[in-house]
């Protein structure tokens, strides 16, 4: 059985992620809102929560662990330790750990606990509130295959999943975990530059937003590669070439590359 059809799972941590996972399983139909428990140390929020989705929400993380099966770490790194030494007690053999907590690794919370402890290692973004998301997994030591279906069939229901070796977790970061305020920043210029053109902002927005969206479907639905697409949009002479030519000229690929590889350094120290 590699489904999650006959489990529970309890979101330790009811913030925006462990609300968009919520989200995103119950949309899906892949889980019933009677397997799923949330936790979370805010009682409102864990009201907001129960009364949005109908899941059990309950304040005490082991008395959530010993309903579940699979626990999702939702809570934020700094409080990590701590939750996990909170939990000894209640966790089993047959608990499956997936942690979203940034630049935690798996050997670390396998540490936490006596016996051999399966933990996958996610991360997700932020588009994930709108089920637009991009994960990567990564297995830990005594994680099975077994697992990483369950921690693929979870975060399939918030978006695209990608299997990496923990080791690369930080390039991940660096790039689709870091990556959306990048997007948002080039947007925002688009804006702003059409505005300075003199398009209304409303319309430049949508326009901006727009071709960004439209352009990422390209790269993903056509399977070509972006040079390609970028050849086929640029005419001899034409208005394409001309603003590409500033966009070489300024090294927006070069500044790109040196945003992904600064974001990544920084994952690194955090996760020291
Ligand atoms: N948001 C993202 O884009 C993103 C992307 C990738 C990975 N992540 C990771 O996902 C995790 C959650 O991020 P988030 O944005 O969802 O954070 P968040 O909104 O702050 O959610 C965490 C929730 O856990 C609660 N909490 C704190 N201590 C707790 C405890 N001991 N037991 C149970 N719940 C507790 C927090 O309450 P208080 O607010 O009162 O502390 C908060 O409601 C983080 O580890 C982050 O690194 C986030």
């Amino acid at each position: 059985m590699t489904g999650i059809e006959d489990k529970r799972i309890a979101f330790i941590g009811a913030g925006n992620m462990g609300e968009a996972l919520i989200k995103g399983l119950l949309a899906a139909g892949t889980v019933r809102p009677e397997q799923l428990i949330a936790t979370d140390v805010r009682t409102d929020r864990l009201e907001t929560i129960r009364k949005a989705y109908q899941v059990e929400a309950l304040t005490n993380n082991a008395e959530a662990a010993t309903k579940a099966q699979i626990l999702i770490l939702a809570v934020k790194p700094q409080v990590m330790d701590g939750v996990l030494t909170g939990l000894r007690g209640a966790v089993a053999e047959d608990h499956l750990f997936l942690s979203i907590a940034a630049g935690i690794r798996t050997g670390s919370i396998e540490a936490k606990f006596p016996r051999p402890t399966r933990v996958i290692r996610i991360m997700p973004n932020t588009p994930a509130l709108i089920l637009a998301a991009v994960s990567a997994i990564a297995p830990g030591r005594h994680a099975t295959p077994e697992d990483l279906k369950t921690a693929r069939q979870i975060f399939e229901t918030v978006g695209r999943v990608v299997q990496v070796e923990e080791r690369l977790m930080d390039a991940v970061t660096g790039l689709s975990g870091s990556g959306p305020a990048y997007v948002f920043v080039v947007i925002e210029a688009l804006v702003d530059a059409g505005v300075r053109m003199g398009l209304p902002r409303e319309t430049a927005t949508l326009l901006a937003a727009q071709t960004v969206l439209g352009a990422a479907r390209m790269v993903l639905e056509t399977g070509k590669h972006p040079a390609s697409l970028k050849a086929m949009v640029t005419s001899p002479g034409g208005t394409t070439v001309a603003g590409l030519h500033v966009l070489e000229q300024a090294g927006v690929r070069g500044t790109l590359m040196a945003a992904v590889e600064a974001a990544t350094r920084r994952a690194q120290e955090l996760g020291q």
